[in-house]
């Protein structure tokens, strides 16, 4: 048995025109007329193509917001010199609290970080070794989800330290 399809036009009959504003003009003959502005295509293609942008840029690489440092963090001073036994207590700190996500040299490619919804932050670029140890040691205090705060798990000092082992990361 043959079955015809039902043609899609059928539901938008009705739908085709939209009058979005009417106002007076003068036309070439100097005669006052109306003219309306229309809307004529389907109210489907725009949905269309606007479920098409936003799949786009949900598939796109997020660009995240600077974060926002407090001015009174920023000039704060490391405690500790950048000696062998401070970097040596940075390093097992960094290794069972930071590793999983920045990798052995911070590069970003720790063994969690491909789980994530966020790009890891590759901690031996100049982008994070130009900041001041301030800086690093809020952003570690804080965290920005999916990176925990680090207070909870981890005491000042051993946050101090972290940050002279990470920057042994930097690129020579
Ligand atoms: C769950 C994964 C995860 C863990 C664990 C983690 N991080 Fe992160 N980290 C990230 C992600 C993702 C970002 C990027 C966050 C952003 O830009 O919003 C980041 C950003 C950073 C930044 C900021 C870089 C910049 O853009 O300025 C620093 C510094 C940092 N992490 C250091 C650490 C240290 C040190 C530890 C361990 C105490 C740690 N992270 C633990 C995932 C993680």
């Amino acid at each position: 048995m043959k079955t015809t399809l039902k043609p899609k036009t059928e539901k938008m009959e009705g739908s085709g025109e939209k009058t979005i504003s009417c106002f007076r003009v003068f036309n070439a003959t100097n005669d006052m007329v109306n003219r309306c502005l229309t809307y004529k295509g389907p109210a489907k293609l725009i949905l269309i193509v606007a479920l098409a942008f936003l799949f786009a840029s949900a598939a796109a690489p997020q660009h995240r917001s600077p974060w926002k440092v407090p001015e009174s963090a920023k000039e704060k001073k490391n405690p500790f010199a950048a000696d062998e036994s401070s970097i040596t207590r940075g390093k097992e700190s960094y290794k069972t609290e930071c590793m999983r996500c920045h990798g052995k040299n911070g590069l970003g490619d720790g063994t969690s970080s491909e789980k994530l919804s966020e790009t890891v932050a590759d901690l031996s670029s100049s982008e994070v070794q130009g900041q001041t140890d301030g800086i690093i040691f809020w952003k570690i205090s804080e965290g920005r989800r999916p990176m925990p705060t680090a207070k909870s798990t981890l005491t000042d000092d051993q946050r101090w330290d972290i940050i002279n082992y990470i920057r042994t990361f930097a690129k020579k």
